[in-house]
């Protein structure tokens, strides 16, 4: 059965695919307004959300199905103790798709496992957040005409910015890709992720840059985020990086012409309310993209499933594998407070965590 939990469970050419759909829905709204009928999606969100759960919600009411769900864990049983498994054991009794979005990292791929129907993970944690990024795809080949041969660069919370890992992943499937990370020392890149862009991508150039000035002139793509305040555990800590870079219209005069900004939203202060207006924000035109990339994606995971009966035992991927004398110490992670396989997958020498890619020393 196919999900998807990470940008890179689908290939480069169905992630084409996807975009490509994306596009003929744009221009073809009333040949799709019927093609999900009596489908019914279910968006379990324990995690706050505007843009993707009404986008989902939006994606499948105008593909003619229906949709269920939570938007507050609080008044679900999670409150009475239910697990993940257990949940989406139970809501693929009602749907026919779930949404996913959970604040622990591996919730989804432990959704994956049990739910029996295609499970899309809607942002897990700091983890991963893969229809952002198909957002984010569409939008760069709408607004630049390609996915190829660009410099971008990421600023500002990179370490626990979801969308940043997901995003990073997916453009390193292009050719000519150039990346330029700007962050506080406190907010830099995961280690793995790292490790991911130095060992097992195919020739992706980065550096990183101390400020906005410093790297804006080479950048095809500007992809700026919020400081999230949620993920810390520490508010000190909080407090001395959130201000750490702002965009505003002084720092776009050496930007190029075509250049431009994408932003995965909400924004607190990063970028001045003064940008929204240079025709180079395109973070507006972003979130309407999100809604069509979800139509298309709802639509093929469906189609792709199809017939498909629920697995006699979990779904899990060929690169994992359990070891119940191995475990996972990360308190960010779904393992750490639910009764889950444990479950691991090799990188290079490094033996990682399959929920939420700590390294398991
Ligand atoms: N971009 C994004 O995930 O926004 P929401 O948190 O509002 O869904």
């Amino acid at each position: 059965m196919r999900h998807l939990i990470d940008p890179t469970d689908l290939s480069v050419a169905e992630t084409a695919q996807i975009i490509a759909l994306a596009e003929d829905i744009i221009a073809n709204r009333e040949k799709y307004s019927q093609v999900c009928r009596g489908r019914k999606l279910a968006t379990l969100f324990y995690e706050p959300s505007t843009r993707t759960r009404l986008s989902f919600t939006s994606a499948m009411l105008e593909l003619g199905g229906s949709v269920i769900g939570f938007s507050d864990a609080n008044s679900s049983s999670v409150t009475k103790g239910e697990t993940v498994a257990d949940t989406v054991r139970v809501i693929r009794c009602f749907a026919d798709i779930i949404a996913m979005r959970h604040f622990k990292e591996g919730a989804p791929l432990v959704g994956s496992q049990y739910a029996g129907i295609p499970v899309i993970n809607a942002g897990d944690g700091s983890r991963s957040h893969p229809t952002q990024t198909l957002t984010d795809l569409l939008t760069i080949k709408r607004e630049k005409g390609r996915l190829d041969h660009l410099t971008i660069g990421f600023c500002g919370d990179l370490k626990f910015g979801r969308t940043v890992h997901s995003l990073i992943r997916a453009m390193s499937r292009y050719e000519g890709i150039r990346i330029v990370l700007i962050a506080p020392e406190e907010l830099r890149l995961p280690e793995y992720m790292r490790h991911e862009i130095e060992t097992q991508t195919r020739g992706v150039e980065f550096r990183e840059a101390d400020t906005l000035e410093e790297a804006m002139p080479e950048l095809d793509i500007l992809y700026m985020t919020r400081v999230q305040k949620e993920r810390f555990f520490d508010e000190a800590e909080y407090e001395r990086v959130k201000d750490s870079f702002v965009l505003d219209a002084a720092k776009l005069r050496t930007a190029k012409s075509d250049m431009i900004v994408l932003h995965p939203l909400p924004r607190v202060n990063e970028i001045a309310r003064e940008v929204d207006n240079d025709p180079r924000a395109a973070y507006f035109r972003q979130v309407e993209n999100g809604k069509f990339v979800r139509m298309a994606l709802m639509y093929e995971l469906l189609r792709w499933n199809e017939g498909l009966r629920p697995a006699a035992v979990p779904d899990l991927a060929p690169d994992l594998f359990a070891d119940p004398a191995l475990r996972c110490t990360n308190p960010r992670c779904i393992a750490a407070t639910e009764d889950v396989d444990p479950l691991f997958r090799r990188s290079g020498d490094a033996c990682r965590c399959a929920y939420c890619e700590a390294k398991i020393e």
